[in-house]
């Protein structure tokens, strides 16, 4: 069905291949960049943002889920697909067919992985993960002796990567990602001692991409800086998302009326209310009621009453200019000067800008530009 509603979230692939370039040129030629593309490369549509990536010589992709890589093999992408999270109890068939590199923590999962290896006749690349700090995934390191005897066992994995993840590399108190350096490096110096060789060591996400050179190894794996929302200065990186809706209808309300749900705004004077075609079912947090601002004819207006399911409400009395029905308004994006970035979305709904980037629903069409 062609698009009926105005409410869209715009990805600007440009600016993505911008950001990647000068990701990489920032790390040098030595290191590679895998492009954190999990989550529907944090909402901005994982197959063409990978895509995207690939014609700007990206040639390495992170993913949470094997359905996740699964989906850039079924587009085509080539190159290294890194199943993050694991291929859990279920995944190593399908990892092994569609080629994919899952990071391996768990004896089980190497278990099933080397058996689908044998299966298909060929050995496994697999990165394994090691916990440093972080406390998710990764072998705990006082495991991490035992974890590569076992590993010893299993002929048809070859260990191609050994990688951690930082928890607070954007910090500006560098202590604890120090640290968790230096136990990364003591299990790298491990691992060789054990007779294997990994080619790829690699740990930094965007923080410490930006803030830990030293962490930059053979590989880093930026995802948030890459949509133009660095976690740290450093690099000139731009945002690629935009989301716009248009102004579903006007109405002029009196002196003391209530709006929305819980009566929680009520007008302190004669007041032209516009309503947008938005709300938190498409990704526009309730928790910024009566905090947000969004952009209705190049100035900001406040959000005003509680967020609903598929609306929300909009102060725009003091603009110059009658607001119409059809009118464009800017939830996260710029206009002129003007601008509203999903780090402040975040600040106002108390949450990082991830999970506005995320939080985009998938009714929300995305329309791509500047693909090849
Ligand atoms: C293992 C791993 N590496 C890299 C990243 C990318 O992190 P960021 O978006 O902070 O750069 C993530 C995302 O959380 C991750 O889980």
């Amino acid at each position: 069905m062609t698009q009926l509603r105005p409410t869209t979230v715009i990805v600007d692939l440009e600016a993505l291949r911008r950001n990647f370039v000068a990701t990489r040129q920032f790390v040098g030629p030595r290191v590679r960049v895998l492009a954190a593309v999990k989550g529907d490369a944090y909402g901005h549509g994982a197959v063409a943002s990978a895509r995207a990536l690939a014609t700007a010589g990206c040639d390495a992709f992170g993913v949470a889920l094997v359905e996740e890589g699964a989906q850039l093999r079924d587009a085509g992408v080539d190159g290294l697909v890194l199943c993050m999270g694991g291929v859990g109890r279920f995944g190593a068939e399908e990892a092994v067919a569609r080629q994919l590199t899952p990071v391996l923590y768990d004896e089980g999962d190497a278990e099933r992985l080397d058996a689908a290896a044998r299966r298909s006749g060929q050995r496994l690349a697999v990165h394994v993960k090691v916990d440093t700090g972080m406390g998710r995934l990764g072998v705990p390191l006082h495991h991490y002796p035992r974890f590569l005897d076992r590993l010893a066992h299993f002929d048809a994995l070859d260990v191609e990567g050994l990688m951690t993840h930082f928890a607070e590399s954007e910090a500006d108190d560098p202590t604890f990602t120090r640290e968790q350096l230096r136990r990364f490096r003591q299990a790298v110096a491990t691992t060789r001692a054990r007779g294997y060789h990994p080619r790829v060591i690699h740990a930094a996400n965007s923080g410490a991409v930006l803030r830990h050179p030293d962490a930059h190894l053979d590989l880093v794996r930026p995802g948030i800086m890459l949509y133009g929302e660095p976690p740290a200065p450093g690099v000139a990186v731009e945002p690629v998302m935009r989301v716009v809706t248009r102004v579903l209808f006007v109405k002029d309300l009196p002196r003391g009326a209530s709006v929305s749900y819980g009566r929680r705004f009520v007008t302190a004077r004669p007041s032209r209310i516009a309503t947008l075609p938005l709300g938190y079912a498409d990704g526009l947090p309730r928790a910024v009621s009566g905090r947000a601002q969004v952009i209705v004819n190049g100035r900001r207006c406040d959000v005003v009453g509680t967020v609903c399911m598929d609306l929300c409400m909009v102060d725009v009395t003091d603009l110059a200019e009658p607001v119409e029905s059809g009118d464009e308004v800017v939830i996260i994006g710029k206009v002129g000067t003007v601008e509203v970035r999903a780090s402040e979305v975040a600040s106002w709904a108390g949450t990082i800008p991830y999970e506005i980037l995320c939080g985009f629903s998938e009714r929300v069409p995305r329309r791509h530009e500047g693909g090849t």
